[in-house]
Formats: C-alpha cells, sequence, structure tokens
C-alpha cells in the first residue's frame, strides 16, 4: 500500500471507529460485534504503525474509551482507568508472557488467569471505609458520577468490614446477570421498549439511567477485580487482593488460577472455559496479570495500556443450521435490513432462530443463498450474525439471492418504491409514509435522548400508526388525551386499552416535549448522519431549527471541500470557519494548512438535503404551525453575561425532588451557569438532594454554599 492509499484507509477507518464508540459509549447501541469492532482498530494500528507520520494525536487508538455523557457531574480518577490489549490467539499470549519474560529476565514471573467479565467498567472509591463515590470509567481520566446508581447494587457495601484501607478505589465490573437480562428484554418487550442486544448494553444502561430509582430495579451485580489509588494498606500481590477484597466484604472472583510459564497459563485459560458457562454473569475472555505489583511497575505501561497484562478473548462459539428464508425489515429511515430466518438452535445457551444479515452486499460477498446451510456465530450477542456458508452442504437447486427480486422490487411493508441509497450499502424504501418507517421514527422521536415522551414505546407507536391517528412523529402533537385513552394496544379479542391516566401522562410528555432544546429536537427529527454528538454540536452554533435548515456553516464547509485544490479561496474559507469557532486548524502533519471543522461534508451535506427536502420542508413548516420553537444552547458573549446564572459554579449531589439531574444541568447551563463533578473553593452552590454524597460533606469542609431545590429555583 502506498502513503496516499493509507491514509484514505486511515481515514475511513478513524471515521468508522468513531461512529462504534459513539454507538457503543454514548447510546449503548452498538451495531458490531466486538470482534469486528477489534478488527477495524487492529487495521488501524497497523496502518498507523506503518506510516508512523499519519498518526495524530486526536487518532481514536489515542484514547482510553468514550466521552462520558454530560448529564452525570463528572469524576477525576484518583488512579487512571487504563484498558487492556487484547488477543485471540493462543499464540500472541504466548509472545506476551515471552515479552515479560524478555523485559525481567532471570525472573520468575508469577501471573494470576482470571475470568472477564462482560460488563460495564466501574470504580468505586471508600475512604475510611465508607462509600464516598463511583464513578464509569468514561474517558479514562474524568468518567461520570454514578454513586446513586452504584449504591442501589446490593452487593457493593456501604461500609467496608474490618479493618479497611484509609483510601481504597476499587475497580470492576458490574453486570446484569443472565436471567435477569432475559427477564428486563421480556418486560421492555411487552411494554413496547425497544430490546438490549446484550446483557453488557443492559448494563451500561442501566448505570447511566439518571434515575437511581429504576436502576434498582435491575438485577445488577458487580465483580471487583482489582485497585487504584490504595492508601493505608500494603497490597503487594494481586493475589492477595481476591482475600482482600473477600475479608472487606467486596464480591470478587470465585475462581482463578496461578500460573508461572505459557503451558500454566494456556492450561488454565481452558480449564476457565469449560466451566464459565455456569457464571451467572456473561464473560467473554481471561484476563492474564503479572501477580507481583514490583514487577508490575517496572514493567510499566504503554500509552494506553499497561505491559503486565493482556486479555486473551474466547472464539465466540459457532453452530451449524439451516437458513430457511430471507425476511426484509424496514427501518426508520426505510433501509431494508435482511434478516436470516433459520431453523431454530442452542447457541451460547440460548434458542436462535433470527440472525442478522447486515445489508445485500455482505449477502453477495458470502454467496449466501435460500436453503444454505450457514455457520452463526453469537458472541455475547443477543442477535447472531452469519458468519459463512458451508458450501459444502448446500443443495443443487440453490440461487444466488436476488435482493430486489426477493422483494419484487417494491417495500415488503407498504408495496412502495424502493431505491439502492449507495451511500448505506442499502436499499431504500421511498414512501415517506411507509407504516414501518413512520412507526419507527416515531418511537425514536419519543424515545429517551430525544424527545424523551415516556409513554410512547413502540406498540403504542404501532398502534397510532396502524389506526391513522399519527402519520408523521410531529403528529403527536395533534394528540387529545381522549384519542390515545380508547387506544387498543391489543388485539380485537383481547383489547388492552391504553387508558386515561397513561393518556394525560402522555399528552403531559407530548406538550413537555414542546420546549426542549434545540438539540434534542435536531436529534429526534432522525436527519440522516445526525446522532446525538452532531445534533448538541450543531445546537452549539446555530439559534434556531430554521437556522440549521439554512445553514452558512454548513454551506462554507461543503464550499472548503470542493475549493480544497485551490489555495487561495480554500484558506480564506478556512479563515472564516475558524472565526467563526466551527473548525480549527489540524494538527495532523499531511492536513497541512488544512482544517478540521465540527462536522464534516458527509454530515453537511445529508443536513441540507434532509431540509430542502419534501419532507424535511414540511417538517419547518409544521413547527411552525404548531408554535415549536426549540431553543439554542447558543448564547452570544454579550447575552451570557447578562444571564442570572452568568458565571456561576455549580456541583450537583443526591437525589432532587423533582429534577432529574439531567434537568438540573439543563437549567443551570441555559441560564448561564456551569456543571462541574467535584466541589473546590471555586465552587459557588452545591446543590444537593436526598442522599447526598461525599461532595456535601466537602462542601461543608470549604464552606461553599449548600442550597435546596427550592432555594435553586428561587435564583432561576
Ligand atoms: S483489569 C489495567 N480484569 O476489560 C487493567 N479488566 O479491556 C485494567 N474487564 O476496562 C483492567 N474483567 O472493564 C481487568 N478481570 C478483569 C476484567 C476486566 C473485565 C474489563 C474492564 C476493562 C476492560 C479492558
Amino acid at each position: 500500500m502506498n502513503r496516499a492509499e493509507a491514509e484514505k484507509n486511515i481515514a475511513r477507518l478513524r471515521e468508522e471507529i468513531r461512529k462504534h464508540d459513539r454507538l457503543y459509549y454514548e447510546e449503548a447501541a452498538p451495531v458490531v460485534t466486538d470482534r469486528e469492532y477489534d478488527r477495524l482498530y487492529k487495521d488501524l494500528v497497523d496502518l498507523e504503525t506503518q506510516f508512523p507520520d499519519l498518526l495524530t494525536a486526536d487518532s481514536p487508538t489515542q484514547r482510553v474509551g468514550g466521552q462520558p455523557l454530560t448529564a452525570f457531574a463528572q469524576i477525576r480518577h484518583r488512579a487512571p482507568m487504563l484498558s487492556l490489549d487484547n488477543t485471540y490467539s493462543e499464540e500472541e499470549l504466548a509472545n506476551f508472557y515471552k515479552r515479560i519474560t524478555r523485559l525481567l529476565p532471570d525472573e520468575k514471573i508469577p501471573v494470576v488467569i482470571e475470568p472477564k467479565v462482560d460488563g460495564v467498567a466501574v470504580s468505586v472509591m471508600y475512604e475510611n471505609g465508607r462509600l464516598k463515590y463511583a464513578a464509569t470509567r468514561g474517558d479514562g481520566v474524568v468518567g461520570d458520577d454514578i454513586t446513586q446508581n452504584i449504591k442501589t447494587i446490593r452487593s457493593v457495601p456501604q461500609q467496608l468490614r474490618g479493618d479497611a484501607p484509609d483510601v481504597f478505589e476499587v475497580r470492576g465490573e458490574a453486570y446484569l446477570d443472565k436471567a435477569g437480562f432475559e427477564k428486563l428484554n421480556q418486560d421492555r418487550k411487552a411494554a413496547g421498549l425497544p430490546l438490549f442486544a446484550n446483557p453488557r448494553n443492559a448494563a451500561a444502561g442501566s448505570l447511566k439511567h439518571l434515575d437511581p430509582k429504576a436502576v434498582a430495579k435491575r438485577p445488577l451485580g458487580i465483580v471487583f477485580y482489582g485497585t487504584g489509588a490504595v492508601e493505608g494498606a500494603d497490597v503487594d500481590l494481586h493475589s492477595k487482593v481476591f482475600r482482600l477484597f473477600k475479608k472487606l466484604g467486596l464480591p470478587t472472583h470465585e475462581h482463578w488460577w496461578a500460573a508461572e510459564s505459557v503451558e500454566e497459563i494456556l492450561s488454565a485459560i481452558r480449564k476457565l472455559d469449560e466451566i464459565r458457562g455456569n457464571f451467572p454473569y456473561q464473560t467473554d475472555g481471561a484476563v492474564i496479570k503479572v501477580d507481583e505489583f514490583a514487577q508490575r511497575e517496572r514493567l510499566g505501561f504503554t500509552a494506553k495500556a499497561p505491559r503486565w497484562a493482556i486479555a486473551y478473548k474466547y472464539a465466540a462459539e459457532r453452530v451449524e443450521t439451516r437458513l430457511q428464508d430471507i425476511m426484509i425489515q424496514v427501518g426508520r429511515t426505510g433501509i431494508l435490513t435482511p434478516v436470516a430466518a433459520l431453523d431454530p438452535v442452542l447457541v451460547s445457551g440460548s434458542t436462535v432462530a433470527r440472525a442478522t444479515l447486515h445489508n445485500e452486499d455482505e449477502i453477495k460477498r458470502k454467496d449466501i443463498r435460500i436453503a444454505d446451510t450457514v455457520v452463526i456465530e453469537k458472541a455475547g450477542e443477543v442477535i447472531p450474525a452469519v458468519v459463512e456458508v458451508v458450501k459444502s452442504k448446500r443443495p443443487r437447486d440453490t440461487k444466488p439471492f436476488d435482493f430486489a427480486k426477493h422483494v419484487h422490487g417494491k417495500c415488503p411493508v407498504c408495496g412502495g418504491p424502493i431505491r439502492r441509497d449507495p451511500e448505506f450499502v442499502a436499499w431504500r424504501c421511498e414512501n415517506l409514509y411507509c407504516p414501518a418507517q413512520t412507526t419507527r421514527r416515531v418511537e425514536f422521536f419519543a424515545a429517551r435522548g430525544a424527545l424523551d415522551i415516556e409513554s410512547i414505546g413502540g406498540i403504542v407507536a404501532d398502534k397510532l400508526v396502524e389506526r391513522g391517528l399519527v402519520r408523521e412523529p410531529l403528529d403527536l402533537f395533534d394528540l387529545r388525551a381522549e384519542q390515545l385513552a380508547k387506544l387498543n394496544l391489543g388485539s380485537e379479542e383481547a383489547p388492552r386499552v391504553f387508558g386515561e391516566k397513561n393518556a394525560t401522562k402522555a399528552i403531559n410528555a407530548i406538550e413537555r416535549a414542546r420546549t426542549l432544546p434545540l438539540s434534542r429536537w435536531l436529534f429526534a427529527l432522525a436527519i440522516p448522519d445526525v446522532g446525538k454528538t452532531t445534533a448538541t454540536e450543531l445546537a452549539r452554533f446555530h439559534d434556531t431549527v430554521e437556522d440549521v435548515a439554512d445553514s452558512e456553516l454548513l454551506r462554507e464547509v461543503l464550499y472548503y471541500h470542493e475549493k480544497r485544490g485551490d489555495k487561495e479561496v480554500a484558506r480564506e474559507i478556512a479563515e472564516r470557519l475558524i472565526k467563526s469557532g466551527f473548525a480549527k486548524p489540524s494538527q495532523s502533519k499531511a492536513g497541512k494548512d488544512g482544517i478540521v471543522t465540527e462536522v464534516g461534508p458527509v454530515v453537511a451535506q445529508s443536513v441540507l438535503d434532509f431540509f430542502r427536502s419534501p419532507s424535511g420542508r414540511k417538517i419547518l413548516r409544521r413547527l411552525n404551525e404548531l408554535g415549536i420553537k426549540p431553543k439554542s444552547e447558543k448564547v452570544s458573549a454579550k447575552k451570557a453575561a447578562e444571564l442570572p446564572l452568568a458565571g456561576k459554579t455549580f456541583v450537583l449531589t443526591g437525589t432532587l425532588p423533582s429534577m432529574t439531574r439531567e434537568e438540573a444541568t439543563e437549567k443551570i447551563e441555559a441560564l448561564g451557569g456551569h456543571v462541574t463533578g467535584s466541589v473546590s473553593k471555586k465552587t459557588d452552590y452545591v446543590l444537593a438532594g436526598a442522599e447526598p454524597g461525599s461532595k456535601f460533606d466537602k462542601a461543608k469542609e470549604l464552606g461553599v454554599k449548600i442550597i435546596d431545590e427550592a432555594e435553586f429555583r428561587k435564583m432561576t
């Protein structure tokens, strides 16, 4: 590969990885398996190693994890939370041990092998034995304050037993056990809510829930596997940590192995593989760690991970079954997704009858045909994937799968026209009023993170569209409580009406949505390529939906890319974009003189196209008619200084009686103040609710003013 090709590939891989990071960390809805993600990541690392001058500081390989969500207060970890290097091969595992033996020659290097729990990394701080706070990993340095949520996990002690160290920062993996996960998804299905793809997403979603009461209902557990900052205890061996945890009442691994050679390590990971199916939680591998802390210190770290540990991931379980048929689902943006209907088989403890086939190209590439015997793989995911076809078992009369022919050239739901969208390697239903699309769009519109209209889930959306009460998301604003109350969510034979109470609740939530900020609206409108992060960026730089629809900045981004060849013109546009704050000079050597814009040309084009299309124009018109004018989070410097909370710093702790943390943060920020994660002398106010955490004590200690919700409301 030459340099130009490498550059192109690197850019593509980075963009793709960032997209998956966002889906995984921020939206808790990944679309690829871990293995596929790891493969992309590895390809990028390889290319960056081969072409070191193309490595930039903003590459995903240079970060530890995802961005923390803005809705939670932030906590700085005392000791950073690092990630682990991963491998799927025994050979690389052997190399790991050889490498450390080379780094510490003539020494015995005992290691510990323990399960890799497939959950969410958390850090819990105990001071003098009392639980002070808990945080997610976030970017490894700063994480979300999830103290209230962690406190709902019964197995996490509030007070350590016996003689506890003065400072004890413990790291572990929070999980939703297998049985709890099945039940949660059953309940969600019944309530018409979207299902979690796997227990890990469910655990992540639970921990990031802003309402601790809702979290308390989820059967979360935790396994502690290590320490961060420790003061007042002498921990010198990892193998002693397990015992110490047990003594202090912290849940930890029941099974672990000690080894001093490659053979012993391999034997341990095989033993673990034999028994891990019986664990109540999902595991996806083994972690191999040097036992002696003194040796760890000498081995040190690379930029991202310690040299003294490695994760070995087990291959996902694969089984063969017959592909009965290929069904086509229609998504929110009209994309037709092929799904395999399979002869049911048992994989990793659950029966599988469906598998995703991604898109037409994927079917072609793997030459998947109806009636084929296929290999399916389940890697901790609930929706498995078809890996390959067993060609030797192919019946004689099969034909290559022809997507367009299979659906008779039209949308299988509404019979509307379909078109192949080259951008998405997918077929798309072009009928904007296709019920399948409308339903998904309404569901998305009302979902958490969008307009948060809790009572409108999948089933309700389905029925509203089916009964013709809603033809597009904005029709929700025309609904009357009486109509909703009568809505039958069941069948003719077994009716189940929505009811008055629910209807009133839904109408109130719909009304509340009118006043949500611009970022939430931009996200809710389901503009192709606009996720939460992009919506927030756009809202920071525009005042209204109309401003975004006809954005000068977005047009400039396109103009810049069009004129890149013309140095003079490009520089002028670049300067304007930099001045507006919408672009930064590029840091990479390759992009010398270039700029990095807040959103790229693909997104810019997509946003402008969306609002120029008939449906986009209709949305603008309808918003106007409905009198909905979402306000931007953008404020000019002059106006900002005049806001009531201008320049004031707040810290939130505890549960407020009538607002979530997200709402309180939004309010403070809208009024010119800002919210930080920890109390210092510079903090102006600590806004405290029920069961406040360590920040309350800290505020008292520093003499920072503590206010409750009532006092806060008076200020605003
Ligand atoms: S040790 C510096 N041990 O895997 C070492 N991690 O890929 C830090 N994980 O972020 C991690 N089980 O969330 C360690 N027994 C275990 C683990 C474990 C699961 C997770 C953890 C970590 C990720 C790294």
